[in-house]
Order: C-alpha cells, then structure tokens, then sequence
C-alpha cells in the first residue's frame, strides 16, 4: 500500500535522504507536503520533483519569495513559521509524518501531528527530549506509531523484537566518540566550529555535528531512548564504539545481548521506519564482516565530556529538566558554530542553566515551551555577560553545586 508522507525538514541531512528513498520507491511512498526552513531553492528543486499538496518556510518573507520562484496558483499552498509547519504536518492526505526538523521547533508539528492521527518517523529526538511523557501519552492515546529514524534507536527497535519487554536488562546506545575522542581535555579549548563539524563516520547537520563531538547527542539520546522504549534511565548505558558498526544494542535478562549491525548510512534506518514491519532493499554496499573484525566498545570519558552526565541528570530530574537541557544546548552550540565560546563552555553553559532554573512539573505543552524559552534567555544572558570568561580568568573552580560529582570541571 502505498505511503503518503509530510516531510518536516526536506531541506536537511535527513530530509535529503528521506527524498533519496522515497525516489528509489515512486510506487510505495508518495510525498504530500515538505516544510523546511530557509533554503527555498532547494526546496523549490524538491517541489518540482515531488509535486506536493503544501509546503512551508521559515517565514512569511520566504514564502513570499518562493511563490515567486513558483508558477502562478502556487502561492496559496505556502505556508509559514509554526503554524505553516504545523499545517503541513497534519495535512489531510498523510497518514506518515517524517519529523525531521531540526531542534525545538521540530517539537509541535510532530505533537500536531500524533494528534491528527499520524505515524510519525522520528529523527527529530528534541521532541522526546522536550517532551516525552507527553508525546508518548499523545502517541497511545490516538494509537499512532512512533518509529525511530534515529539509527541507535532504530537499531533497539529492532533488537527488541527478540525477545519479550519485561526480559530487557538494560539498552545499550553505541556513540562514535566523535571527532575529539582521543584529544586531550586542554586541548579541546582550541578547537575550532570547523574541527568539531568533520565528523568521522557520519555526514550531518550542524547542529547535531557539534552534538555528536560534545557527546551531548548522546546525552539526547539517552533521553528519547527512555521515552521511546518506555525504560528507566539507569537501564541505559552508553559505550563508545569508534567504527559505528554496532548501532546500539538490548541486553537481555539471561545475559544475551542482541545487536543491529550495518554501515553507517542512515538511508537503512529511515527506510526501515517507513516500510516497516517490511524491509526492502536500500541498494547500500553490505557489511564486510571480515573487514569489520577490529569492534572495539569503551566507556565514556564523563570528565571529558561533561554534557552526557548533564543529560543524565537533566532526565533523572525529570519535569521541566531536559527541556532546559536541551534549550541551553542549542544556544551554546549557536554561540559556539558563531565562534562567541570555546567548545568546553558548550557543557559549561548547559550546566550553569540547569543550575539556574527551577524544575517545575509538565502540565501541558506550554508548561515545556515557556521552560524552553527560560533556558534561552538564560543561556544567552550566561553567554552574554562573559561570565564564563571571568571565572577562566581568576581560574576559579566551576560552581555546579546542584549536579553530581565529577562535574566540577577546572578552567
Ligand atoms: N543527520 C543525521 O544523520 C541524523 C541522525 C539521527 C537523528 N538526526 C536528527 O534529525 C534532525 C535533523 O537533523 P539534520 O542533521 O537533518 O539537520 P539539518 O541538516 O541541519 O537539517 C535541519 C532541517 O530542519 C529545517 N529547519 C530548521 N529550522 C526550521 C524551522 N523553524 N521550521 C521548519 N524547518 C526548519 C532546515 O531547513 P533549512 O535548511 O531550509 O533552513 C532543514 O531542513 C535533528 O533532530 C537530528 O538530531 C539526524
């Protein structure tokens, strides 16, 4: 049966690849919107290709201007801002969305469209990070699946199947260890946004690049893990795994532990999630096992990379925490690709935001999108007035009396 599909984030890494397989199989997938952000002449490209229903920009500046990039009749089936994304989202005609926006803002059109009765893909991992009780409540209660796009979590969707969900021990998440895996903790003050974007094994956006080399990406992992597969986060380890063969992996009570293996393309995950409970070819080159003999597993540097035990803690806080995480993170990260901090004060920025805002209890979605919006304006202020800079001055140590041991990081 064929598969119509609103791709939220055409224009990016994912939405790119989601475009790749969606070509490969006309007759199965058919797109019926595509929102995206600023690019609109790619997405005029994609337009042209797809013939969608609706699409949506960034804002009504560039709707405005992509209409003029369009033949005449087009202008009423652009859209813009939230709203716009959110209308593509729950667009009549699809029944699968593919959340593939980046960040926060991908939050409400994917809540957009669980509630209008849609499957959803889901790369966007900010959505559960933000937002996972709720989303996962949404999700049950208009019994729509969420598939993950992710590969770590596509890979224990999969390694779950083999047994049952009471027998799971624990889930572990495989990280690469990104690009900065075998720097010295002082010499991770001199990298650059250019270094930290040269990812080893994977091509992505920004953001997630800097996610990946922070290892908080891991850290949102670890978050979307726990609300996806509905487990508490102690039953989540994360080892480094610098060949990103092994895409993660479920122990099982009885100590057996089952893995997906693949090369790292995430062209095998996202058509996994949409022709799921099928599989069909991708055309990719197969693993070389023989090739493949050199697997090596190791545990985390916490030390070195604060902003996995950030991500603990926000999630074992729970509440409002992981919204805040994740909004101080972004901030920091911009700050960081805009050359404002060094790369440790990415995680510094994130602690200090924790540190000063309050957890409150998530009532509803605008309880998580005014905790976001504290946590920016937060951020931006720690950024904004240096403070950082002064405490690396007088070498004072780093005051995070709220967060667990080992955080307290030396400048
Ligand atoms: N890349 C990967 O391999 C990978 C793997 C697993 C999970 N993910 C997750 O997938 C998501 C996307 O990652 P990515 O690497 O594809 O990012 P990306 O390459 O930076 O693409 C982001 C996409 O979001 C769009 N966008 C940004 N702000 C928007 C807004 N306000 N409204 C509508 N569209 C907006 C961008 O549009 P413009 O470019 O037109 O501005 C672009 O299409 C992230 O949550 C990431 O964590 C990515």
């Amino acid at each position: 049966m064929q598969k119509n599909i609103s791709l939220l984030g055409s224009t990016g890494s994912i939405g790119r690849n989601v475009l790749k397989v969606v070509r490969q199989y006309p007759g199965r997938f058919r797109i019926v919107g595509l929102a995206a952000g600023r690019n609109i002449a790619l997405l005029r490209d994609q337009i042209e290709a797809f013939s969608p229903l609706a699409v949506s920009v960034a804002t009504e500046e560039l709707a405005a201007e992509l209409a003029r990039m369009l033949p005449g009749g087009w202008s009423e089936k652009i859209f813009f801002g939230r709203a716009g994304n959110e209308l593509v989202a729950t667009i009549a005609q699809a029944d699968t969305v593919v959340s593939a926006i980046v960040g926060a803002a991908g939050l409400t059109p994917t809540l957009a469209a669980i509630q209008a009765g849609k499957h959803i893909a889901l790369a966007n991992k900010e959505t559960l990070v933000m937002a996972g009780d709720l989303v996962m409540a949404e999700a049950r209660r208009h019994k729509v699946n969420i598939l993950p796009v992710d590969s770590e979590h596509n890979a224990i969707f999969q390694a779950l199947t083999a047994g049952r969900r009471e027998d799971v021990h624990k889930l572990i998440l495989t990280a690469s260890g990104g690009p900065f895996r075998d720097k010295n903790e002082r010499d991770l003050w001199d990298v650059t946004p250019e270094e930290a974007l040269n990812h080893p094994n994977w091509s992505m956006g920004h953001k997630i690049s800097i996610d990946s080399a922070t290892l908080m990406n891991k850290g949102l992992e670890v978050i979307e893990a726990r609300w996806l597969f509905d487990i508490e986060v102690e039953h989540i380890e994360v080892l480094v795994h610098p060949q990103s063969i092994v895409h993660s992996l479920v122990e099982y009570i009885d100590g057996s532990v089952i893995a997906q293996l693949g090369v790292p393309d995430m062209r095998i995950p996202i058509t996994y999630a949409l022709s799921w409970p099928e599989r069909l070819k991708t055309g990719l080159p197969r693993l070389n096992l023989p090739r493949c003999m050199d697997l090596s597993f190791l545990p985390p540097d916490f030390r070195k990379f604060p902003a996995l035990k950030l991500a603990y803690h926000a999630c074992k806080q729970g509440g409002t925490m992981p919204a805040v995480l994740n909004a101080a993170n972004e901030v920091a990260v911009a700050s960081f690709l805009a050359k404002k901090i060094r790369f440790p004060e990415i995680s510094l920025v994130v602690a200090e935001t924790l540190n000063r805002l309050a957890r409150k209890d998530i009532k509803d979605i605008e309880t998580i999108l005014e905790a976001d919006l504290a946590a920016r304006m937060q951020a931006e202020s720690i950024i904004e007035a240096l403070w950082i800079k002064f405490k690396q001055r007088t070498g004072q140590q780093y005051d995070t009396p709220d967060l667990p041991p080992g955080l307290h990081v030396k400048l």
